[in-house]
């Protein structure tokens, strides 16, 4: 018999309870034993819940019992999840968590602390929402020096640049359809600014690439400043515009790392990835390149990936499974100077020969893109792929002879 504790009743907690009763008999076929929810933790009362007899407001509850061995962590944030996952990790249970925020920032010390227990410590839900991806990254293409990861990792954000895509939806009004059904967190930020990107692709780095990677240096870019005309532009090119984590190895072993929106090509896996779907694309040295799709966000796919590791969990008992990443200096991720991407321009300029004529004498050969009812002081293109700092400066001259409207990075393949 196993018994097991809920951190947290809210979307995702709610939907944890929901899924583990409503497939309990199987979830028992495939531990080959009993298994029950013990308590769910919340500072709020639910005393219509038919689980109302196991609500606690009491962490203790939890961590002095010495019959719950599971416990899953669905509060978010970092205070008090760290406090509490790290006490019952050092209790000896295993915890499994969909908190993105704190594996990101404290996932190799609770990963440390669960070796040392011989317990685990798993988060499946943390990336992707319902698609495995933490232990296909970990196990099954362990065969693989990692080369690239690059995903749609936030489903909000998604959902949004579809909207404006499809119907010409604007940023403001998508993002409040998406706050409506559920998909974006309380505070709309984390998903437009582009936060929740870059801790997911920082937990695929650090999983891939061994040392842990952490936000707080990461460059990240959202996808507030991203303009219905933008979007004509990308289609003029055949493509899309998404919001990107991207991860990437290089020769010296260290990893360039970055969050953006980026104008995919419709040659890409990633083009047709459309409303709260996410899909992560690992480029293996073995197996070529690899997708992962499915929904990234929402009440049951997150409770999926949740239920999943408290099954791996509960079979692995008495022995950590060994999901590892070691800390890391910050001299690990290279400089994002480096980074060598094409991009897209949006340009404005009351002289548009001299604007051609600037663009040609620093750029080189640039690809031109145009859209319906183009506004006459401005031209859109792609340039060549270079390095950030690169670009950066050739912007600063271009800018003599006009403004830089927009510029979005471009992802081909
Ligand atoms: N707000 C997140 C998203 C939830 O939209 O992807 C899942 O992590």
């Amino acid at each position: 018999m196993a018994k097991i504790a809920v951190m947290g009743y809210g979307v995702v907690g709610s939907g944890t309870v929901e899924v583990f009763y409503k497939n309990k008999a199987s979830l028992e076929r495939k531990t080959g034993q009993e298994l029950d929810i013990k308590y769910i933790l919340d500072l709020k009362e639910f005393p219509e819940s038919p689980y109302a007899d196991k609500f606690t407001k009491d962490f203790n509850d939890i961590l002095n019992d010495d019959e719950v061995s599971v416990v899953a962590e669905v509060i978010g944030g970092i205070n008090p999840a760290y406090t509490f996952v790290k006490q019952l990790l050092q209790k000896g249970k295993s915890v499994v968590s969909s908190n993105k925020e704190l594996v990101a920032k404290k996932g190799a010390e609770l990963l440390a602390i669960a070796k040392e227990k011989n317990v685990n410590f798993f988060f499946e839900a943390s990336v992707g929402g319902g698609i495995p991806i933490i232990q296909p990254l970990h196990q099954s293409l362990a065969a693989n020096e990692i080369n690239e990861i690059v995903g749609i990792l936030n489903g909000t954000t998604n959902y949004i640049l579809t909207k404006m895509i499809r119907e010409g939806d604007s940023f403001e009004s998508a993002l409040k359809t998406a706050q409506k059904l559920g998909y974006a967190e309380r505070d709309p930020s984390a998903d437009v600014d582009g936060h929740d990107t870059c801790r997911k692709i920082c937990i695929l780095a650090s999983l891939a690439f061994g040392r842990h990677i952490y936000p707080d240096n990461i460059h990240t870019e959202g996808i507030r400043n991203v303009t219905l005309e933008d979007v004509e532009y990308a289609e003029s090119f055949g493509g899309a515009i998404k919001l990107i984590g991207w991860a990437k190895q290089i020769d010296n072993g260290n990893v360039q790392i970055l969050t953006c929106p980026a104008l995919v090509s419709d040659e890409s896996q990633l083009y047709s990835v459309n409303d709260v779907f996410n899909a992560i694309l690992v480029r293996g040295d073995s197996t070529g390149d690899v997708v992962f799709y499915g929904k990234g966000a929402g009440k049951l796919p997150t409770a999926s990936a949740v239920v999943s590791d408290i099954v791996d969990a509960i079979k692995n008992k008495g022995k950590s499974k060994s999901l590892h990443w070691d800390d890391s200096e910050q001299d690990f991720v290279d400089s994002y100077e480096n980074i060598e991407l094409a991009s897209y321009i949006r340009f404005s300029s009351q002289d548009i020969l001299k604007a051609k004529s600037d663009v040609k004498n620093l750029f080189g050969e640039v690809q031109y893109l145009s859209k319906k009812h183009q506004n006459d002081s401005e031209i859109a293109f792609i340039t060549p792929v270079m390095k950030e700092y690169e670009i950066q400066k050739l912007c600063n001259e271009l800018e003599s002879s006009g403004t830089i409207v927009s510029r979005i990075r471009v992802l081909i393949d």
